[in-house]
């Protein structure tokens, strides 16, 4: 499912799922713009594709619509849009801060659905245009202590909906995928934090694994390529069966 010359944006595209997203749009033979903010990350992220003219990275808070503007406008063009960035905070729902509560709305949410309107219409420009938002196995399962992010990734699944309507008209298709419990930066402090729960997720997973970041970038690619031409408005969960049930009971 070649992406040759087709150019991709990858929202959070430098590190833990959006990096894999990056590595499989690449390997698959697009040219793939990342946009972080963490300024480490993004030195981090140059250093590896040093070499790979066809890979750049852009700074930029996907909360903040003119930094969006300002990379849109240096883009050559646009064939396939991520928005992946997103944050997390694991505390009961009555127990949540604002500030966090907002962060977690920001970017998510608000963010997803800026980075559409601002990117979207660069889409129009060609033929065959994709948005693959990442959402979340939490946007239908619910679980202890992601209340809100689970309220935020319930919204961009309704917004993939929405978008599929009022752009597939125009020839873009828009999907979502909606990973499992993946091993990444986001995760991980919680996973050391408590084995007990890794543990138990193993064992609640029809496939008995934790998910890699590739597991997901892999179906990204998928929903970017050719071979998803008749797909729009879904959001394929890559979970390892965990929203298909369970044989706990
Ligand atoms: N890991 C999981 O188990 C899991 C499960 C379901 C869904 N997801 C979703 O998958 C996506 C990626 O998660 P991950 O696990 O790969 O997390 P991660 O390792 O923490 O990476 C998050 C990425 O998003 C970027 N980001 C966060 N806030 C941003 C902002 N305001 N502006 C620009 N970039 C921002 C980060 O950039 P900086 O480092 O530069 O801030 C980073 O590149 C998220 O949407 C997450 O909700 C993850």
């Amino acid at each position: 499912m070649s992406l040759e010359g087709r150019t991709a944006l990858v929202t959070g595209g430098t590190r833990g799922i959006g990096l894999a997203i990056t590595r499989a749009l690449r390997r698959d033979g697009a040219r793939v713009i990342a946009i972080g903010k963490a300024k480490d990350q993004i030195e981090a992220f140059r250093r590896e594709f040093a070499e790979d003219p066809l890979t750049s990275v852009e700074m930029a808070d996907v909360r903040d619509t003119d930094a969006l503007k300002a990379v849109r406008d240096r883009l050559p063009g646009l064939d396939i849009l991520v928005p992946n960035a997103g944050v997390n905070t694991r505390v009961q729902a009555l127990e949540l801060e604002d500030e966090a509560l907002w962060e977690m709305i920001h970017t998510n949410l608000y963010g997803v659905f800026v980075t559409c309107q601002v990117f979207g219409p660069l889409l129009f420009a060609r033929p065959g245009g994709r948005v693959v938002v990442t959402s979340s196995l939490s946007a239908i399962h619910g679980m202890n202590l992601r209340a809100a992010y689970a309220a935020t990734k319930a919204g961009v699944s309704g917004l993939v909906r929405g978008l599929a309507v009022e752009w597939g008209p125009k020839g873009v298709i828009v999907n979502a995928v909606g990973p499992g419990i993946i091993k990444t930066p986001l995760t991980m402090a919680y996973m050391e934090q408590f084995p007990e729960r890794v543990t138990a997720t193993i064992e609640h997973t029809p496939l008995r694994r934790l998910g890699t970041p590739e597991d997901v970038a892999d179906v990204v690619a998928f929903l970017a390529s050719d071979g998803a031409r008749f797909i729009t408005g879904q959001t394929i969960y890559v979970d390892g069966g965990i929203s298909a049930g369970s044989s706990w009971w």
